[in-house]
């Protein structure tokens, strides 16, 4: 079997050059690669991208890569839709022609953050950020080409590698008395290893039996808010470093308000999992579980 990765040198996409070397030939390429008789895994090169998939003719392709800077996709919404929505509907027109699988992935900001209920993947959506607007039109694109697909809505991703929340909060945490962190969004963080996981076991579940294909909701089990998330980190970090120098003596809560920024988030990202726990027999662990296990390694 022959498996194309997509954005390799990304949170879940380096956790995906791991989980899926065993299911066989991985061929996994960043913006920058090319294949010696043509195509590439340059998302703004859409033709590129298509021959990528003839020339290899791979049995499933897992499209890792993304314009993720949820912020500057408001400056340049042009860049975010070819790279969230028109790339991800080549891959898909492109794995029809081939026979292959897509393994795409998609965000809770797909939705408009209202109430309290965690999301199914039935719910209407309603995004509120260009990057939102982008990655539901990648959705419906690769819906729309008729592709054998799995689609992944994932929360507040974080990986070991490269920066992320925790590592800033720990930074900040060792400079200043006080933090200030969000406490009206609610969500799950969810470790790119898990879901590099969880992306995994699905395809060999659906390469078995293809009715288990379609969108599912993927993150930790349980829910939290930024400034929780930050106060977990400080703590279980103490736990396992006690003479870590941490300065600061509050995590004081405040409002999404306070910290202006160019796209608007969601407030209620809880996504209900319970499809893919059922669909697949999968138990996803608390948040906290992931975390932890990312803490011991960066500290
Ligand atoms: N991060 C989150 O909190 C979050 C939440 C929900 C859903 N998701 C979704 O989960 C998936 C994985 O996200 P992630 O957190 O792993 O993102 P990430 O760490 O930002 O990785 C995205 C990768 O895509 C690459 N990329 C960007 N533009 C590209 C292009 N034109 N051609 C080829 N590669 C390109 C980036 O390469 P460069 O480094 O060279 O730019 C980067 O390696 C994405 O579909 C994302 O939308 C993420």
């Amino acid at each position: 079997m022959r498996v194309l990765l997509l954005g390799k040198n990304g949170q879940v996409g380096w956790e995906l050059q791991r989980s899926l070397a065993p299911l066989g030939e991985l061929v996994a390429l960043d913006r920058h690669s090319t294949l010696p008789d043509g195509g590439c895994g340059d998302l703004n090169n859409l033709d590129g991208l298509r021959e990528t998939v003839l020339r290899l003719r791979p049995d499933v392709i897992v499209n890792a890569a993304a314009h993720t800077a949820v912020d500057r996709a408001e400056s340049e919404p042009e860049q975010a839709r070819t790279a969230n929505a028109l790339a991800p509907g080549a891959l898909a027109q492109a794995s029809c022609e081939v026979g292959a699988l897509l393994v795409h992935y998609s965000t809770d900001y797909v939705f408009d953050g209202d109430g309290t209920t965690p999301w199914s993947e039935d719910a209407a959506t309603g995004p509120l950020s260009v990057y939102g607007q982008t990655k539901l039109e990648g959705e419906q694109l690769i819906a729309a080409a008729g592709a054998r697909h799995l689609i992944f809505r994932t929360s507040w991703v974080y990986a070991a590698r490269g920066g992320n929340f925790a590592k800033t909060m720990l930074r900040l945490a060792q400079e200043r008395d006080r933090l200030t962190v969000i406490d009206d969004q609610f969500g799950a963080p969810t470790g790119a290893e898990l879901i590099a996981d969880v992306t995994a076991h699905a395809i060999r579940q659906t390469l078995r039996e293809e009715a288990r294909g379609g969108t599912y909701h993927l993150a930790a089990a349980g829910e939290t808010t930024w400034n929780g998330y930050a106060r977990f980190v400080l703590e279980a970090a103490l736990v396992l470093k006690p003479d870590l120098a941490i300065k600061a003596r509050e995590v004081a809560p405040v409002p999404t308000s306070a910290f202006p920024t160019a796209a608007r988030r969601p407030l209620n990202s809880r996504l209900d999992t319970a499809r893919l726990r059922e669909n697949f027999g999968l138990t996803l662990p608390d948040w906290q579980h992931g975390v932890r296990r990312m803490l011991a390694e960066i500290l």
